[in-house]
């Protein structure tokens, strides 16, 4: 399947919940106000991969990921590692609640696939 819809009420706030999509993991992830506030707050300048936040999401509360590590392709474990977003175990790659990444080997954020809201309730990637 090329596109795939998700029904955002399935995915409470505070959660990331794990979709195929192409093959790949696509992690959705419902973000708190303080995950939100945090984000939008880091320098970008620090970054290995400099994007702001805004650059990442187009609707603050969600998160659209390929959960593909840009080191060496494992799938990063969510809620984990010391940026509060996800953790890749493979080699340890720390990446933030906007996908971005902090610490560890991987070069590079984790990929935002091409991705739309058709209503208020209802994501379509792809
Ligand atoms: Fe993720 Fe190496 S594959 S850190």
């Amino acid at each position: 399947l090329a596109k795939i819809e998700i029904k955002l009420g399935e995915i409470p706030e505070g959660k990331s919940v794990t979709f195929k999509w192409r093959g790949k993991p696509l992690f959705i992830r419902h973000r708190t106000a303080e995950e939100i506030a945090t984000e939008q707050g880091v320098n970008v300048s620090s970054l290995r991969d400099p994007q702001h936040d805004n650059d990442r999401v187009k609707k603050p509360e969600w998160l659209v990921i390929l959960g593909v590590c840009t080191h060496l392709g494992c799938v990063p474990i969510a809620n984990a590692g010391d940026f509060g977003g996800y953790y890749c175990p493979c080699h340890g790659s720390h990446y933030d609640a906007s996908g971005r990444i902090r610490k560890g080997p991987a070069p590079l954020n984790l990929e935002v696939p091409y991705y739309e809201f058709p209503d208020d309730t209802t994501l379509v990637v792809g």
